[in-house]
């Protein structure tokens, strides 16, 4: 499915209705987690203590354009701005994602980047797979966008999405559905994937660059799973 000229305003008006926000220019990298470290260049600010005072966050040369994934069946427009992608106290892994959003020419992060977020429930369901039941209409569950903020960067809390089988010996590991618009960049599809899921050999789909590790938190005598994610997207092309 292609996005139309339309949608693609609304992205736009959406991101301008919660207010216009400038790149700060102490806009850090974000810290990478436990063990992952997806930019080895920047383990120096991950090892230091915050708060961090560090010279203009620059994306590392090798660090490419992140790559697409397809859009899948589920995608709705729309879903509301919350920070919180699962209704309270739904069944599952606590999970919180954060990372920044970085424009590939600039090598800079992109503020105001709208990400929308879809993903199945603990059960591998997702609120508009069963035909016979639709969602209501405004009713958008297991979904959300998230904004960029001044340097770049956005989280939300989520709990571990089940897997799903597709076919006989086919199946979809654990993931989380993005699409990430800004206005002057290529809208970015693609999809968040776990190391270690038992399914992720058993997919046609999943593409190593897209995989995180997670790390095990306690939080509150919770056992939570902490990921990082950053987006880098490439810029339009110029008609
Ligand atoms: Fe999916």
């Amino acid at each position: 499915m292609s996005l139309s000229r339309r949608e693609l305003f609304r992205g736009g008006l959406a991101a301008a209705g919660v207010g216009t926000l400038a790149l700060r220019a102490d806009a850090l990298p974000t810290l990478p987690s436990g063990t992952l470290n997806r930019y080895p260049e920047f383990q120096a600010l991950a090892d230091a203590p915050l708060p961090f005072v560090a010279p203009t966050a620059v994306l590392p040369d090798k660090v490419k354009p992140t790559e697409n994934n397809i859009l899948g069946p589920y995608f709705r427009e729309g879903a509301p701005f919350r920070a919180k992608v699962t209704p309270p106290l739904v069944k599952g892994t606590t999970m919180l994602i954060r990372g920044r959003v970085w424009g590939f020419d600039t090598k800079k992060p992109l503020a105001n980047a709208v990400l929308d977020i879809w993903q199945a429930d603990a059960d591998g369901r997702y609120d508009n797979d069963d035909p016979k039941n639709p969602p209501a209409k405004g009713v958008y569950v297991n979904r959300t966008r998230v904004l960029t903020d001044e340097t770049g960067y956005y989280e939300y809390e989520t709990i571990h999405p089940g897997a799903y089988k597709i076919g006989p010996d086919a199946w979809r590991p654990a993931h989380i559905h993005y699409l990430v618009r800004k206005v002057g960049y290529t809208n970015l599809i693609t999809q968040l994937y776990f190391k270690g899921d038992k399914f992720n050999d058993k997919d046609q789909f999943i593409k190593a660059s897209l995989i995180i590790e997670l790390e095990k938190v306690k939080v509150n005598g919770s056992a939570i799973e902490s990921g990082v994610f950053d987006v880098v997207l490439a810029a339009a092309q110029k008609k």
